[in-house]
Parts: structure tokens; C-alpha cells; sequence
């Protein structure tokens, strides 16, 4: 088990196409270009352009805090959300913002403004008897959150330590960890075995897939969210689950070309994200 404030780090990637991406393209196929300048000129200027909680909670959060085999703190679920609300609105939502474990940066959506994400974490924490504000019409509260998102990723950055392998197996690491999220594909995982979701990745390959698995895309949380794995253990889960879909990756341990092109790639994803 690891400490509450071991986390997964910052950042995701965004080069792959995003849902905004996907609307932006259906909406130009559809002649939309008129209407959607004139949504970007409003959301440039009418907070009332951002979404309100319950609709970023039904896009972004339900696939984790809604049932399903993530632990997450379960909407509705008064025990869970207690002592989050104890922490204080400001704290937890710039703590969700940054990730923390299996909880991905801004919840895996790179395009959620922090109000917006404010915003349903307050959806959430008002259904567990919180009494919270709207953080978007409150500038004093959207200081305090945004303060403690800086404390925060700069406490991450000084403990960010890589442990030892312990020579887990990628199969007892797929079933501790990775088997929460991509046994049934939450958030849009790769489910283990299915040739479908891994044909993409495994004609990327090995090195590029195990690296930006590892400093975590979208809702795919660094490390799987667990601070506790070093890289090879990571990886060996990561060929466990290609290798059932299709692919014949190896356990990279003692081939010091691989674990090179990983770090190498996995130097480069940083340095594109600024989270160096
Ligand atoms: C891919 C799964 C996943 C998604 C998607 C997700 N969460 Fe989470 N969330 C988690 C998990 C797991 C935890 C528990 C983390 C822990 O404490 O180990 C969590 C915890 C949190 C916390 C508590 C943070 C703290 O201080 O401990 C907040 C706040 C939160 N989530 C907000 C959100 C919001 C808002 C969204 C949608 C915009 C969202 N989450 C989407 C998995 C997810
Ligand atoms: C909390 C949910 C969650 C957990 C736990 C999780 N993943 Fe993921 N993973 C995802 C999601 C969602 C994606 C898809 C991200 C995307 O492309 O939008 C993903 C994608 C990936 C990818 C593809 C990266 C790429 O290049 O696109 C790899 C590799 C991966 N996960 C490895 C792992 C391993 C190994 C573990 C266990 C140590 C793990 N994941 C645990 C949610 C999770």
C-alpha cells in the first residue's frame, strides 16, 4: 500500500484524437463551421459557456465514481466523500486536478477548464451532504484551489523517487492493478485480449506504448497510479496484456537495449509535456 500522497504525477498527452477533437471534426462534416466560431468567440468570453457539474460528471467522472470496478469514492456513497469533505473543497479539488494514485490528472480530459472540473467535484460532493459553492463564481475559492495545485505538484516533484524491481510478474501486476481499468475497458482502457483495442498500440510498439503508459495519457493515470511499481515491473504487465491481444513482447529485464529505447522515449514524452 502506498501513502496518501504518493501519487501519480501531472500531465497526459493529447496527440492521439480526443472526443473534442472527434466533435470538432463531426461538426465540421456537418457545416457547422459558422456556429461553432461563434461558440469559441462566446466561451472566450461567457463563463455561462462552461459546463455545469452534473454534465462533466456524466462525461468524464461516471465511468470511475459511478458503479464499476474502480476504487474511486462512489457518488452518493456519504462514508466514502466524508472525510474528502473534511479535507476542504479547495484542497481535494486541486488534489483531484493534479491525480493522485488511480485517479488521472483532470480526470483524464485534458480540454476540462478547473472550473469545470470544480464544478463536478462539487456535483459530487453535494451528494454526500457537502454544502458547497459553485467554485466558478467564487474567485477568492478558485485562488485557494489554484495555490494549492502548485504546492501540491511541487511536493510531488521533490518525492518523486523510482523503487527497485521486486520482480512481481506482469500477470500478478495485471491482476493487482491494471485489471481494474482494463478487464472492462473503464474510461476507454485497452481491454487485455481483445486484438481490436491493441492492434493500434502494438504496431506503435513495445518502447513507445510502455513509456507513455508509464508518464500516463489522458485517463490512463502515470504508473497506473501506483508510485510503488518500478518501470520493468510496469512493463512486463504492459507486454502480459499485448501479448494476450496479439503481440509477442518480451519481458524487457536485463535487455538493456529496451529498457534504453523506453527511457529514451519516455525522456522525450516528458520533456513534450514540460514535466521536466
Ligand atoms: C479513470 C478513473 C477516474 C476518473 C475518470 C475520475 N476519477 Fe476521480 N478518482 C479516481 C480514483 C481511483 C480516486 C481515489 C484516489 C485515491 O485516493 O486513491 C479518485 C478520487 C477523486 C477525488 C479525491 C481526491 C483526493 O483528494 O483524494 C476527487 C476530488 C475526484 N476524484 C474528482 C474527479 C472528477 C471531478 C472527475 C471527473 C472530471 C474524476 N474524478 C474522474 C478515479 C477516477
Ligand atoms: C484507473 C484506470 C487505469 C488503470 C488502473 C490502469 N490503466 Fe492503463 N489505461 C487506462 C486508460 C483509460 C487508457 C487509455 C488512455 C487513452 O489513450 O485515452 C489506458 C492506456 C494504457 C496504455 C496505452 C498507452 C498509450 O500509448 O496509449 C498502456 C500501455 C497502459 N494503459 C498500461 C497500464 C498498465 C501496465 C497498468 C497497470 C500497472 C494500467 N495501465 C493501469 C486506464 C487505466
Amino acid at each position: 500500500m502506498i501513502g496518501r500522497d504518493q501519487p501519480a504525477h501531472t500531465l497526459w498527452i493529447t496527440d492521439r484524437e480526443t472526443p473534442m477533437k472527434r466533435r470538432f471534426s463531426r461538426a465540421l462534416q456537418a457545416n457547422l463551421l459558422p456556429a461553432l466560431l461563434a461558440a469559441f468567440s462566446l466561451s472566450a468570453t461567457a463563463s455561462d459557456a462552461l459546463k455545469d457539474g452534473s454534465t462533466v460528471y456524466r462525461e468524464v467522472c461516471a465511468s470511475c465514481h459511478g458503479p464499476g470496478p474502480v476504487e474511486a469514492p462512489k457518488y452518493g456513497d456519504r462514508t466514502a466523500w466524508q472525510p474528502l469533505i473534511a479535507e476542504g473543497q479547495h484542497v481535494i479539488t486541486a488534489h483531484g486536478w493534479v491525480g493522485v494514485r488511480e485517479m488521472p490528472p483532470r480526470g483524464g480530459d485534458p480540454e476540462l477548464e478547473l472550473e469545470e472540473f470544480g464544478r463536478a467535484v462539487v456535483h459530487m460532493a453535494r451528494a454526500a451532504g457537502a454544502d458547497w459553492p459553485d467554485p466558478a463564481a467564487q474567485p477568492a475559492l478558485l485562488a485557494d484551489i489554484r495555490h494549492e495545485v502548485s504546492a501540491r505538484v511541487a511536493s510531488l516533484r521533490s518525492k518523486s523517487v523510482e523503487p527497485a524491481d521486486r520482480g512481481m510478474t506482469g500477470a500478478a501486476v495485471y491482476k493487482e492493478i491494471c485489471s481494474h481499468c482494463h478487464e472492462t475497458g473503464v474510461a476507454g482502457a485497452p481491454r487485455r485480449g481483445n486484438a481490436d483495442d491493441w492492434k493500434e498500440l502494438i504496431a506503435e510498439g513495445q518502447h513507445i506504448v510502455t513509456a507513455h503508459g508509464w508518464v500516463g495519457v489522458r485517463a490512463m493515470p502515470p504508473r497506473g497510479g501506483h508510485a510503488e511499481l518500478a518501470l520493468e515491473e510496469f512493463a512486463r504487465a504492459v507486454a502480459h496484456m499485448a501479448n494476450a491481444s496479439g503481440a509477442s513482447w518480451k519481458d524487457p529485464t536485463g535487455d538493456a537495449m529496451l529498457l534504453g529505447r523506453i527511457r529514451s522515449e519516455e525522456a522525450d514524452r516528458r520533456r513534450k509535456l514540460a514535466l521536466d
